[in-house]
Protein backbone atom coordinates (compact mmCIF):
# COMPACT_ATOMS: atom_id res chain seq x y z
CA UNK A 1 0.00 0.00 0.00
CA UNK A 2 1.42 3.60 -0.95
CA UNK A 3 2.90 4.81 2.15
CA UNK A 4 1.34 8.18 2.18
CA UNK A 5 -2.44 6.97 1.64
CA UNK A 6 -1.73 4.50 4.96
CA UNK A 7 -0.10 7.81 6.84
CA UNK A 8 -3.37 9.81 5.56
CA UNK A 9 -5.62 6.50 7.06
CA UNK A 10 -3.58 6.81 10.15
CA UNK A 11 -3.71 10.46 10.59
CA UNK A 12 -7.62 10.49 9.98
CA UNK A 13 -8.00 7.71 12.81
CA UNK A 14 -6.39 10.04 15.11
CA UNK A 15 -7.70 13.28 13.88
CA UNK A 16 -11.43 11.85 14.20
CA UNK A 17 -10.97 10.81 17.97
CA UNK A 18 -8.51 13.89 18.47
CA UNK A 19 -11.84 16.02 19.63
CA UNK A 20 -11.97 14.14 23.16
CA UNK A 21 -9.24 15.50 24.32
CA UNK A 22 -10.99 18.54 24.32
CA UNK A 23 -13.08 17.77 27.53
CA UNK A 24 -9.53 16.50 29.41
CA UNK A 25 -7.99 20.42 28.74
CA UNK A 26 -11.34 22.06 29.72
CA UNK A 27 -11.05 19.94 33.32
CA UNK A 28 -7.19 20.62 33.40
CA UNK A 29 -7.19 24.50 32.29
CA UNK A 30 -8.37 27.83 34.24
CA UNK A 31 -12.33 28.32 33.06
CA UNK A 32 -10.78 31.09 31.52
CA UNK A 33 -9.93 29.12 28.53
CA UNK A 34 -13.17 27.38 27.64
CA UNK A 35 -14.00 28.71 24.32
CA UNK A 36 -10.79 28.52 22.99
CA UNK A 37 -10.40 25.29 23.83
CA UNK A 38 -14.08 23.76 22.45
CA UNK A 39 -13.06 26.14 19.07
CA UNK A 40 -9.65 23.89 18.96
CA UNK A 41 -11.70 20.98 19.84
CA UNK A 42 -14.21 21.79 17.17
CA UNK A 43 -11.04 21.93 14.87
CA UNK A 44 -9.57 18.98 15.42
CA UNK A 45 -12.29 17.47 14.68
CA UNK A 46 -12.86 18.74 11.68
CA UNK A 47 -9.39 17.93 10.36
CA UNK A 48 -10.94 14.59 11.00
CA UNK A 49 -14.01 15.22 8.32
CA UNK A 50 -11.78 16.61 5.61
CA UNK A 51 -9.15 13.98 5.87
CA UNK A 52 -11.70 11.15 5.39
CA UNK A 53 -13.78 13.36 2.31
CA UNK A 54 -9.91 13.20 0.78
CA UNK A 55 -9.61 9.24 1.31
CA UNK A 56 -13.25 9.08 0.26
CA UNK A 57 -12.19 10.00 -3.28
CA UNK A 58 -8.73 9.00 -3.53
CA UNK A 59 -9.16 5.61 -1.61
CA UNK A 60 -12.38 4.25 -1.98
CA UNK A 61 -11.48 0.89 -0.53
CA UNK A 62 -10.69 2.26 2.90
CA UNK A 63 -13.99 0.99 5.37
CA UNK A 64 -13.55 3.91 7.58
CA UNK A 65 -16.39 2.72 10.03
CA UNK A 66 -14.62 -0.64 10.39
CA UNK A 67 -11.09 1.14 11.04
CA UNK A 68 -12.68 3.36 13.21
CA UNK A 69 -14.42 0.65 15.52
CA UNK A 70 -11.28 -1.26 15.70
CA UNK A 71 -9.45 1.64 16.65
CA UNK A 72 -12.09 2.80 18.99
CA UNK A 73 -11.04 -0.74 21.13
CA UNK A 74 -8.31 0.85 22.31
CA UNK A 75 -9.38 2.65 25.45
CA UNK A 76 -9.06 6.78 25.05
CA UNK A 77 -9.04 7.87 28.74
CA UNK A 78 -7.00 10.12 31.10
CA UNK A 79 -5.84 8.22 34.39
CA UNK A 80 -6.74 11.69 36.62
CA UNK A 81 -3.73 10.82 38.18
CA UNK A 82 -1.62 11.61 35.34
CA UNK A 83 -3.46 15.17 35.24
CA UNK A 84 -0.71 18.02 34.08
CA UNK A 85 -0.61 21.18 36.02
CA UNK A 86 -1.48 23.83 33.31
CA UNK A 87 1.69 25.19 32.64
CA UNK A 88 2.97 22.09 31.96
CA UNK A 89 -0.22 20.90 29.95
CA UNK A 90 0.13 24.58 27.85
CA UNK A 91 4.07 23.52 26.81
CA UNK A 92 3.31 19.79 25.86
CA UNK A 93 0.17 21.27 23.96
CA UNK A 94 2.92 23.40 22.08
CA UNK A 95 5.09 20.26 21.55
CA UNK A 96 2.16 18.31 19.52
CA UNK A 97 0.92 21.42 17.33
CA UNK A 98 4.13 22.01 16.48
CA UNK A 99 4.68 18.70 15.23
CA UNK A 100 1.15 18.89 13.45
CA UNK A 101 1.87 21.78 11.69
CA UNK A 102 5.53 20.15 10.91
CA UNK A 103 3.77 16.93 9.95
CA UNK A 104 1.23 18.38 7.26
CA UNK A 105 3.33 20.59 5.67
CA UNK A 106 5.98 17.58 5.31
CA UNK A 107 2.99 15.61 3.82
CA UNK A 108 1.45 18.61 1.56
CA UNK A 109 5.78 18.41 0.60
CA UNK A 110 5.72 14.71 0.14
CA UNK A 111 2.29 14.21 -2.19
CA UNK A 112 1.76 14.12 -5.97
CA UNK A 113 -1.51 15.15 -5.59
CA UNK A 114 -2.91 18.72 -5.48
CA UNK A 115 -5.86 18.15 -3.65
CA UNK A 116 -4.14 16.58 -0.62
CA UNK A 117 -1.35 19.49 -0.90
CA UNK A 118 -3.77 21.72 -0.46
CA UNK A 119 -5.53 20.19 2.22
CA UNK A 120 -2.54 20.01 4.00
CA UNK A 121 -1.25 23.72 3.39
CA UNK A 122 -5.21 24.49 5.52
CA UNK A 123 -4.40 22.18 8.07
CA UNK A 124 -0.78 22.90 8.63
CA UNK A 125 -2.44 26.40 9.56
CA UNK A 126 -4.78 25.47 11.71
CA UNK A 127 -2.09 23.79 13.77
CA UNK A 128 -0.08 26.48 13.69
CA UNK A 129 -2.42 28.75 14.81
CA UNK A 130 -3.48 26.07 17.26
CA UNK A 131 0.00 26.47 18.35
CA UNK A 132 0.12 30.46 18.33
CA UNK A 133 -2.73 30.38 20.91
CA UNK A 134 -1.58 27.64 23.32
CA UNK A 135 1.78 30.00 23.69
CA UNK A 136 -0.28 32.74 24.31
CA UNK A 137 -1.83 30.98 26.91
CA UNK A 138 1.49 29.41 28.45
CA UNK A 139 2.96 32.83 28.12
CA UNK A 140 -0.09 34.08 30.66
CA UNK A 141 1.61 32.26 33.60
CA UNK A 142 4.52 32.85 35.86
CA UNK A 143 7.91 31.06 33.33
CA UNK A 144 8.29 27.27 33.98
CA UNK A 145 11.81 26.65 34.92
CA UNK A 146 14.35 25.52 32.64
CA UNK A 147 14.89 21.99 33.59
CA UNK A 148 11.01 21.68 33.89
CA UNK A 149 10.76 22.91 30.45
CA UNK A 150 12.96 20.42 29.39
CA UNK A 151 11.25 17.52 31.31
CA UNK A 152 7.52 17.67 30.17
CA UNK A 153 8.74 18.40 26.38
CA UNK A 154 10.98 14.86 26.88
CA UNK A 155 7.69 13.04 28.23
CA UNK A 156 5.29 14.60 25.55
CA UNK A 157 7.64 13.28 22.75
CA UNK A 158 8.13 10.27 24.25
CA UNK A 159 4.07 9.46 24.46
CA UNK A 160 4.32 10.05 20.91
CA UNK A 161 5.67 6.52 21.33
CA UNK A 162 2.40 4.67 23.04
CA UNK A 163 0.14 2.64 21.12
CA UNK A 164 -2.39 5.40 20.17
CA UNK A 165 -0.57 6.07 16.60
CA UNK A 166 0.73 2.42 16.09
CA UNK A 167 -2.26 1.03 16.95
CA UNK A 168 -4.32 3.36 14.56
CA UNK A 169 -1.41 2.15 11.72
CA UNK A 170 -2.24 -1.16 12.63
CA UNK A 171 -6.34 -0.33 11.91
CA UNK A 172 -5.42 1.41 8.79
CA UNK A 173 -3.68 -0.98 7.12
CA UNK A 174 -6.37 -3.28 7.91
CA UNK A 175 -3.31 -5.50 10.20
CA UNK A 176 -4.98 -8.89 11.65
CA UNK A 177 -2.90 -9.59 14.54
CA UNK A 178 -1.42 -6.67 16.36
CA UNK A 179 2.19 -7.13 16.39
CA UNK A 180 2.56 -3.72 17.65
CA UNK A 181 6.57 -3.81 17.60
CA UNK A 182 6.30 -4.68 13.33
CA UNK A 183 2.89 -2.29 12.86
CA UNK A 184 5.40 0.56 14.56
CA UNK A 185 8.78 -0.14 12.46
CA UNK A 186 6.46 -0.10 9.40
CA UNK A 187 4.26 2.61 10.51
CA UNK A 188 7.77 5.05 11.69
CA UNK A 189 10.01 3.67 8.14
CA UNK A 190 6.95 4.77 6.54
CA UNK A 191 6.91 8.84 8.32
CA UNK A 192 10.41 9.41 8.63
CA UNK A 193 10.96 8.37 5.29
CA UNK A 194 8.37 11.72 4.36
CA UNK A 195 10.39 14.33 6.16
CA UNK A 196 12.81 16.69 4.78
CA UNK A 197 16.03 18.57 6.72
CA UNK A 198 13.31 21.83 6.11
CA UNK A 199 10.56 20.68 7.58
CA UNK A 200 12.20 19.34 10.47
CA UNK A 201 14.09 22.77 11.53
CA UNK A 202 10.69 24.47 10.89
CA UNK A 203 8.97 21.65 14.01
CA UNK A 204 12.33 22.46 15.87
CA UNK A 205 12.25 26.32 15.81
CA UNK A 206 8.67 26.37 16.97
CA UNK A 207 9.67 23.90 19.57
CA UNK A 208 12.76 26.03 20.58
CA UNK A 209 10.44 28.69 20.97
CA UNK A 210 7.78 27.56 22.47
CA UNK A 211 10.68 26.04 25.10
CA UNK A 212 11.66 30.31 25.42
CA UNK A 213 14.84 29.30 23.53
CA UNK A 214 14.28 31.00 19.64
CA UNK A 215 16.73 29.41 17.12
CA UNK A 216 17.93 32.52 15.13
CA UNK A 217 17.26 32.25 10.94
CA UNK A 218 20.82 31.48 10.52
CA UNK A 219 20.70 28.37 12.64
CA UNK A 220 17.57 27.15 10.98
CA UNK A 221 19.50 24.87 8.26
CA UNK A 222 21.94 23.40 10.71
CA UNK A 223 19.00 22.81 12.97
CA UNK A 224 17.43 21.04 9.96
CA UNK A 225 20.61 19.07 8.65
CA UNK A 226 21.04 18.16 12.56
CA UNK A 227 17.40 16.47 13.35
CA UNK A 228 17.58 14.97 10.32
CA UNK A 229 20.47 13.34 11.06
CA UNK A 230 18.95 11.91 14.14
CA UNK A 231 15.78 10.89 12.36
CA UNK A 232 18.04 9.17 9.79
CA UNK A 233 19.79 7.10 12.73
CA UNK A 234 16.23 6.39 14.44
CA UNK A 235 15.13 4.66 11.19
CA UNK A 236 17.93 2.98 10.64
CA UNK A 237 17.44 1.52 14.39
CA UNK A 238 14.08 0.25 13.39
CA UNK A 239 13.63 -3.40 13.47
CA UNK A 240 13.55 -5.03 9.60
CA UNK A 241 11.51 -8.21 8.97
CA UNK A 242 12.14 -10.93 11.30
CA UNK A 243 14.90 -9.04 13.54
CA UNK A 244 16.56 -5.49 14.10
CA UNK A 245 18.80 -4.47 11.71
CA UNK A 246 21.78 -3.84 13.99
CA UNK A 247 23.25 0.34 13.80
CA UNK A 248 26.98 -1.34 13.45
CA UNK A 249 25.75 -2.99 9.98
CA UNK A 250 24.64 0.64 8.86
CA UNK A 251 28.11 2.37 10.16
CA UNK A 252 29.82 -0.35 8.50
CA UNK A 253 28.35 0.39 5.36
CA UNK A 254 28.84 4.11 5.86
CA UNK A 255 32.19 3.95 6.69
CA UNK A 256 32.98 1.26 3.69
CA UNK A 257 31.34 4.04 1.02
CA UNK A 258 33.50 6.56 2.49
CA UNK A 259 36.89 4.46 1.76
CA UNK A 260 38.61 5.95 -1.63
CA UNK A 261 37.16 4.90 -4.60
CA UNK A 262 34.30 3.00 -3.07
CA UNK A 263 31.82 5.45 -4.26
CA UNK A 264 28.29 4.63 -2.21
CA UNK A 265 29.20 1.09 -2.58
CA UNK A 266 28.17 -1.35 -0.01
CA UNK A 267 30.05 -3.37 2.87
CA UNK A 268 30.74 -6.98 1.55
CA UNK A 269 28.54 -9.35 2.80
CA UNK A 270 29.73 -11.36 6.26
FE1 LIG B 1 -5.28 18.41 13.82
FE1 LIG C 1 -4.03 21.12 16.34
Amino acid sequence: MDDLVVIVRTTCLLESRSERYGAYLERVLPGRFGPFVRRWAQEEGGHGRRLRAWLAVHDPDFDFHEAFRRFSTLPYHHDRAADRAPADELLSRCVVEALAAGFYRALGRATDDSDLRALCRQLMADESRHFTGFLRALNSFEPLPWSRRLAVAAQRVRELDDDQIIFASHCAVGGTTYDRDRARADYLRRVYRMYAPDDLAFVGTLIARAMGRPVPPVARPALGRALAAVLQTKQRLLPRGDGPEPLWAHLRADLWALLPGRGRARAPAG
